[in-house]
């Protein structure tokens, strides 16, 4: 079975890999030719670990091709359509222009019975729409037929997911694209991966409803979190408390800057933008207070950090650890840490940054920002620290050594991970966000 992939972002670049990984022969398509050219050559143009070996292997195996024509794509069996679907300039609802142009550049090339699958994350209702756009543009007809497959990896451990994920859904309308869905996961079907066929629009809504939950339950603890902050309790404490219900589980209850990144925040925006097409948008008003308490976390961390400063912001020294929207990432999309940053800086203060991966990414974001090439040489003079993405590197730092470079012994800890008795043993004045 010979494969495309359509997009080589984070979702496609790591898919198309994963299936090399397992025998297949595949070519990556983007209209993004810097894109395709680092790929080429065997090399992500992001950060992922695990990523670029594989990546290099199948390369060089002569499995894993890519290319920014979308005739290349035409002799294959399978087309996943990974594209990206960001929100909208100018409203709550995802931009469905790049999946939409996917199609309408593949279509053409359908000349042979193919299964196109989708796994960008779009509105419920789009996988009905472009089953008819495929048959009425490819010249396969009827025989080029569409599925949908969400994604459900997390990045930092795309690989894993990919390779191994926790449950598969195959939206089909037939007999046919099940099984070729079923052929291609194989392996992990083999070793235990639960499988869920569903219609297209139960599909669709699964991928927005997981994100929902997951925004929900991060929210939830983080308004707890300001419950916490009043009384003087201590959310990690309770978190770890309510944890041991599994009904409720420990996992996703950790309180602090809140949920970034290209996912989380902009699906339930497109979720909710949705619902109010269809006449539903009663059943999702919720998930506007769950984006406002989200938001409300980044504004807390600058209060807070104006409080440790004795009120004035400006021209004080800032060091901010932390740039990704969560460890073992590069990606800085509506990353918490760089608006707390860039909302400092604003305001006057002298805010140098320092992230493991991502500050290339950061400095194209917010130019005017200082960064530093380590954590010390970002917390060098600093009056306050704040620590907003958990990179493991910060979390093992030395809270003696780096209090010997800073002007004064104040953290701000805004993930809730740092070893608080440590840092007040090592003579600095810890505060977390929900947390004495
Ligand atoms: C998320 C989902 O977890 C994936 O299942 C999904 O496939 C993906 O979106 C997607 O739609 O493509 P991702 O955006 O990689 O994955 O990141 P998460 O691990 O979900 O973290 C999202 C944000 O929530 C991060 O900023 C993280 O720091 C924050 N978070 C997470 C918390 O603030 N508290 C927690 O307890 C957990």
């Amino acid at each position: 079975m010979r494969i495309s992939v359509i997009g080589t972002g984070y979702l496609g670049a790591v898919h198309a890999t994963g299936l090399a990984e397992l025998g297949y022969s595949v070519v990556g398509v983007d209209v993004d030719s810097t894109k395709v050219a680092a790929l080429a050559d065997g090399r992500a143009p992001f950060y992922e670990p695990d990523l670029d070996p594989l990546l290099r292997k199948h390369v060089e195996s002569g499995l894993l091709r890519f290319s920014t024509d979308f005739a290349d794509a035409a002799d294959a069996d399978v087309h996943f359509l990974c594209v990206g679907t960001p929100q909208r300039q100018d409203s709550l609802a995802a931009d469905m222009s790049f999946v939409d142009a996917a199609v309408d550049a593949l279509a053409p090339h359908l000349i042979r019975p193919c299964l196109v699958v989708g796994k960008s994350t779009v509105p419920v209702g789009s996988a009905h729409r472009l089953a008819e756009r495929i048959e009425a543009l490819a010249p396969a007809g009827g025989d080029a037929e569409l599925a949908w497959n969400p994604e459900f990896l997390r990045e930092g451990f795309a690989v894993e997911d990919t390779l191994n994920p926790n449950r598969l859904v195959f939206g089909v309308r037939s007999q046919r694209a099940e099984s070729i869905l079923r052929e291609i996961y194989a392996l992990a079907i083999a070793a235990g991966t639960p499988v869920v066929v569903t219609d297209f629009p139960t599909a669709e809504l699964v991928k927005v409803s997981a994100n929902a939950f997951l925004a929900t339950k991060i929210s939830f603890i983080n308004a707890i979190a300001e419950i916490c902050e009043v009384t003087g309790a201590d959310v990690t404490k309770l978190a770890d408390a309510i944890g041991h219900d599994d009904r409720i589980g420990r996992r996703f209850l950790n309180a602090g800057m809140g949920f970034g990144g290209g996912c989380l925040p902009k699906d339930i925006r497109g979720f909710m933008a949705r619902a109010g097409e269809i006449g539903a948008a009663h059943a999702l008003t919720f998930l506007a207070e769950v984006d406002a308490i989200n938001l409300r976390r980044r504004e807390r961390v600058a209060e807070i950090a104006r409080e440790v400063l004795g009120g004035s912001i400006a021209g004080r020294r800032v060091a901010v650890l932390g740039a990704a929207f969560k460890p073992d990432s590069d990606d800085v999309r509506d990353s918490p840490a760089l608006t707390v940053a860039g909302g400092l800086h604003l305001q006057g203060a002298r805010v140098t940054v320092y992230d493991p991966k991502a500050i290339e990414n950061a400095r194209r974001s917010f130019p005017t920002l200082t960064y530093a090439e380590s954590t010390i040489g970002a917390c060098r003079g600093a009056e306050v620290v704040l620590h907003l993405t958990e990179w493991p590197e910060f979390r093992e730092v030395d809270p003696a050594l780096l209090g010997s470079v800073v002007a004064r012994r104040n953290v701000l800890d805004g993930r809730n991970c740092l070893d608080a008795d440590a840092w007040r043993a090592a003579g600095w004045s810890y505060r977390g966000l929900g947390r004495p």
